[in-house]
């Protein structure tokens, strides 16, 4: 490119952020229907765990989890003393366990070396546990009102849309060029107000699939509206291949309880609780598991009882399908079996689970429904 179609470039971008970001906060100002009870609050331990949440969820589930961690640890003080067991059942139901333990990590890193003074710029809080850029941009905006813009899936979306830019997301330049636009878009002197509200427009308006143009007040200037452009945008290098796993879960019980085994391997849902298994690859009929690969429960007197239907999980990489192979034990349970560790059906309650193992156990009514 020539350095006066650049520069022409550039004037275009700085005339077309100071628009976006005007009709922007006016169109904010008007809505009154997206109350949160993380929104304006200035704590910024708050807000880091509402952030935390909302990796994992929408807003509507975010905001009963946000209120049980607010409740059950007040203050990061609160968070950093708390018991690891009770930090993972808080945030059982959310997936993505390694958050919930990089939460509690770095809560004692704040107490342990910081003093328990939360971290008060972008670079001090970028160095916590589980922080990444955006987390960083909106604790430090929102609780300090430091001028960093945040760049999420909404971001990438509302920027894309509105500058026609198809430079893919996951690229190193795509990130490169949407960082520089999402900052130069930003309000310089209300980052908290406009951080919030570019999100809350991403997610009400400028929705995937079909926007609602005709209530935008950008309309006129946005390169996609009316256009293929609102499909396409914004674009993706790499096809996520996802992997299929298969679980057969062995649930060794006797009339008082049963077994768990609690997942300690690099894997998904680590520090979780779910049974002895065998995994495969594809899929099996669970008779074919009994018939040939009971290495995870040799050495018990067992007798099969019956097989659940198949249950599913969509994560982000991979499809889970597991299937429950219930074994009665014919002689009375080991006060030892390796790893895994004997319940009562009371003591079921106090565990984690993953949510595939969760619905499991609800339709068995062998734990309840949390209140
Ligand atoms: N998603 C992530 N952070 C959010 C926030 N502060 N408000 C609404 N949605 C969000």
């Amino acid at each position: 490119m020539f350095a006066s179609q650049q520069l022409l470039k550039l004037v275009n971008v700085k005339k077309s952020a100071s628009f976006f970001r005007k009709q922007l906060l006016q169109w904010a100002k008007k809505q009154e229907d997206r109350d949160m009870p993380w929104k304006g609050i200035k704590d910024p331990y708050k807000i880091w765990l509402s952030e935390i949440i909302l990796q994992q969820t929408r807003v509507e589930q975010g905001r009963s989890y946000y209120l049980k961690f607010v409740e059950n640890y007040p203050c990061v003080e609160d968070l950093a003393s708390a018991d690891e067991e009770e930090v993972m059942k808080l945030w059982q139901g959310l997936g993505y366990y390694s958050r919930a333990r990089n939460l509690h990590t770095a809560a004692q890193y704040i107490v342990n070396e910081c003093g328990a003074e939360f971290p008060t710029d972008y670079e001090g809080i970028l160095k916590l546990k589980g922080v990444g850029p955006y987390t960083a941009a909106a604790i430090s905006s929102f609780a300090y009102n430091l001028p960093h813009a945040v760049v999420d899936g909404n971001v990438y979306r509302v920027l894309s849309r509105f500058y026609g830019i198809d430079t893919p997301i996951d690229s190193t330049a795509g990130k490169k060029e949407f960082q520089l636009l999402a900052q130069e878009t930003l309000h310089p002197k209300k980052p908290a107000e406009y951080n919030q509200a570019i999100m809350d427009f991403g997610a009400t308006l400028c929705k995937p699939g079909m926007p609602d143009c005709s209530s935008c007040p950008m309309e006129e200037a946005c390169q996609a509206t009316g256009t293929e452009l609102l499909r396409l945008l914004p674009v993706k290098e790499k096809k996520l291949k996802k992997k299929n796993r298969f679980f057969y879960y062995f649930v060794v019980k006797d009339k008082d309880g049963l077994f768990l085994k609690k997942r300690m391997e690099k894997d998904i849902w680590q520090h979780l609780f779910d049974f002895p298994m065998e995994e495969s690859n594809v899929h099996l009929k669970p008779k074919e598991i009994l018939q040939k690969r009971l290495d995870a429960i040799q050495n018990l007197s067992l007798e099969h009882v019956a097989t659940s239907k198949p249950y599913k999980q969509v994560l982000s990489h991979q499809n889970i399908t597991a299937y429950y192979l219930e074994m009665k034990l014919t002689e009375s349970a080991p006060t030892e079996w390796g790893e895994n560790i004997y319940a009562t059906q009371k003591e079921l309650e106090k565990y984690a689970f993953p949510r595939i193992v969760e619905r499991y156990l609800l339709d068995k009514s062998l734990i309840s429904m949390e209140a």
